[in-house]
């Protein structure tokens, strides 16, 4: 279908501490997006590290990794018309001081670490973080 995205989305350690789990969810299907995927599972620090290769040049990289790894997280796979951007901005800016009014972070993040949720930042982002954590065979097609 022509339009028709996948993203992969993360409720970070943050997230599930705090309990948001079900708005996320709720503002991600409002939106209509479909979860496709969803795990619960926690990483170890260098599962994590794998996840942000991208970023390992980053002054940040190990604190992320430390991060991801210190609770559980619950994985998405999101579906919908411009999935990815429809995600970011539901999530709003990374920073949460930078994110727009309503969105996840400005309501719920309190850092750019602890910033609730994680969303693939373009198609091709999504096209490794999805198959990291999922098989083809476990993302439904409905
Ligand atoms: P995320 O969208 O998951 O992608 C990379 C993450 O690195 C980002 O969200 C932030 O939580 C985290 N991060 C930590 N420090 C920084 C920083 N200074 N700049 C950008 N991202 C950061």
């Amino acid at each position: 279908m022509p339009g028709i995205e996948r993203t992969l989305s993360i409720v970070k350690p943050d997230g599930v501490e705090k309990g948001v789990i079900g708005d996320v969810l709720t503002r991600f299907e409002r939106a209509g997006l479909k979860i496709v995927a969803a795990r619960m599972v926690q990483l170890s620090v260098s599962e994590a590290g794998g996840f942000y290769t991208v970023h390992r040049e980053r002054p940040f990289y190990g604190e992320l990794k430390e991060y991801m790894a210190s609770g559980p997280i619950l994985v998405l796979v999101l579906e919908g018309e411009n999935a990815v951007t429809m995600t970011r901005e539901i999530m709003g800016a990374t920073d949460p001081r930078e994110a727009a009014p309503g969105t996840i972070r400005a309501d719920h993040a309190e850092s750019i670490e602890r910033n609730v949720v994680h969303g693939s930042d373009s198609p091709e982002s999504a096209a490794f973080e999805i198959p990291y954590f999922f098989p083809e065979i476990e993302v439904y097609s409905y």
